[in-house]
């Protein structure tokens, strides 16, 4: 008989338990697929006797997982641990001098330390896989490192935080205040160790300059993505977009300009009635754009166990097939260093502002916006009664640095009580 793959798996919370589920029930399906049987010979976690709600008979423990990582019965290590840094680095490194390939769904330790652990790893003959570290269950890695591997890819965008979605959607749908989803999105297993990490958009920014490296073959550039969270998005702007046929979502855009490159991850209106608008719960959707494929969308479940372990098998059977290709789909010395360009394309601004309520105060705020070049579309001044007037502001397309530029001036006009809200509208 093929020798099996073994794999030594570290982390046993929502996506390692995935994965020992679908390994244990699914025997002879992964078998005939990877042409050989994948077996696990180690697993490692904080708490030896936490029980999982999956057995774990047969497998040796270890408490280190970089002991886990060099154990001479793994051919694979599988790191489902989490954190940029720490044990899940030291442990993938150990992995790889010891000579093994490594599959990981940790975004945030590649987004981080990916090209100093691709050019390691191709050191050492080895591969790292990463299909779960974006976008759930979606294979995008694959879609395009393999599938769009002949075309100059153009842009990459999407909705690829499913926290975030969720979040944004069931405060919609259910009309339930954040807290009460947040704990909800918990439960089902979808947020980060650190959930500012989801609700920040750095989980999401991590994600989105992954793909950039893969799609326009640059060395990974984490520090350079315009990022902003959903954590300022209240109800009311929940409301008052859906009252003016758009839906907010946390969403990514990076793309190559004679400038450089642009990544932006940030919560935009999109038409309600849109491909992206119409995104429920944790889905995501990745938006791939080739010069000779055209545009690919890939939708799908973007958090939680199975999709997670889903990809994590998929690395898994391509290593046993022997299907090597390099960490970024080219090898790490011919990636480039991207030069960072600030998007510049303009855009319509959704405002919301909380204004005193004073003669002259809306006057002021229509000055300072003319002055700084920014035309205003619609605005309303809505029903209260609080000392303060929410002002509902659309804007005509203006750059970003008009906005801000508007932004600071509004600041100064001494008229409002708090920042404004502004979020960008994406007419995808
Ligand atoms: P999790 O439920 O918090 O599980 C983490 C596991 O790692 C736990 O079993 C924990 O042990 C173990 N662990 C933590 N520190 C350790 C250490 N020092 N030594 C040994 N084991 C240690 O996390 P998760 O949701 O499965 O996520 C794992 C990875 O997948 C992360 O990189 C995450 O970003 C990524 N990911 C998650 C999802 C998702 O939907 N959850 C989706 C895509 C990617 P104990 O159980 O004993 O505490
Ligand atoms: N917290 C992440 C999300 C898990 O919600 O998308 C999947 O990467």
């Amino acid at each position: 008989m093929t020798h099996p793959l073994r794999l030594g798996i570290a982390g046993l919370g929502t996506v390692g338990v995935g994965v020992v589920s679908i390994i244990r029930r699914k025997t002879a399906l992964l078998s005939a697929r990877a042409g050989r049987p994948i077996t696990i010979s180690a697993v490692s976690a904080r708490s030896r006797n936490k029980d999982r709600g999956v057995s774990l008979d047969g497998y040796a423990w270890e408490d280190d997982p970089v002991a886990l990582a060099r154990r001479d019965d793994v051919d694979v290590f599988v790191e489902l641990m989490g954190g940029s840094d720490g044990p899940a680095k030291a442990a993938t490194e150990a992995a790889l001098a010891a000579g093994k390939d490594v599959v990981t769904a940790n975004k945030a330790m590649l987004a981080i330390h990916g090209h100093t652990l691709a050019e390691r790893a191709e050191a050492e003959g080895r591969v790292i896989r990463f299909e779960a570290a974006i976008a759930g269950g979606i294979p995008v890695v694959k879609a395009l490192s393999e599938g769009l591997a002949g075309n100059s890819v153009t842009r990459v965008m999407g909705v690829m935080n499913g926290v975030c979605n969720y979040i944004l959607t069931r405060m919609e749908s259910a009309g339930l205040p954040y807290a009460e989803v947040f704990g909800e999105a918990d439960r089902l297993g979808y947020l980060e160790a650190d959930p500012t990490l989801d609700v920040g958009g750095i989980d999401a920014g991590h994600k989105l300059a992954l793909l950039a490296a893969v799609a326009f073959g640059v060395r990974v550039g984490f520090d350079d993505v315009e990022l902003e969270g959903i954590d300022r998005i209240s109800v009311e702007d929940i409301g008052q977009a859906r009252d003016l046929g758009y839906r907010i979502k946390l969403l990514g855009v990076a793309q190559m300009t004679a400038r450089g490159l642009e990544q932006r991850m940030s919560p935009c209106l999109v038409p309600a009635g849109s491909p992206l608008g119409q995104l429920e719960g944790a889905t995501n959707m990745t938006v791939l754009e080739g010069d000779a494929a055209g545009q690919i969308v890939l939708r799908g479940a973007g958090a939680g166990q199975g999709p997670t372990a889903s990809a994590v098998m998929a690395d898994v059977i391509d290593i046993a097939r022997g299907c090597r290709i390099p960490v970024f789909g080219q090898p790490a010395a011919t990636l480039k260093r991207a030069q960072p360009a600030k998007s510049v394309a303009p855009a319509a601004y959704y405002l919301r502002m909380a204004l005193q309520d004073r003669p002259g105060a809306l006057a002021r705020i229509a000055t300072v916006l003319g002055e700084a070049g920014v035309s205003i579309d619609r605005m309303r001044q809505y029903g209260h009664d609080t000392p303060t007037a929410p002002v509902l502001i659309i804007t005509h397309e203006t750059t970003r640095d008009a906005l801000d530029r508007a932004l600071d001036g509004l600041g100064r006009t001494g008229v409002l009580e708090n920042d404004p809200v502004a979020i960008r509208i994406e007419n995808v």
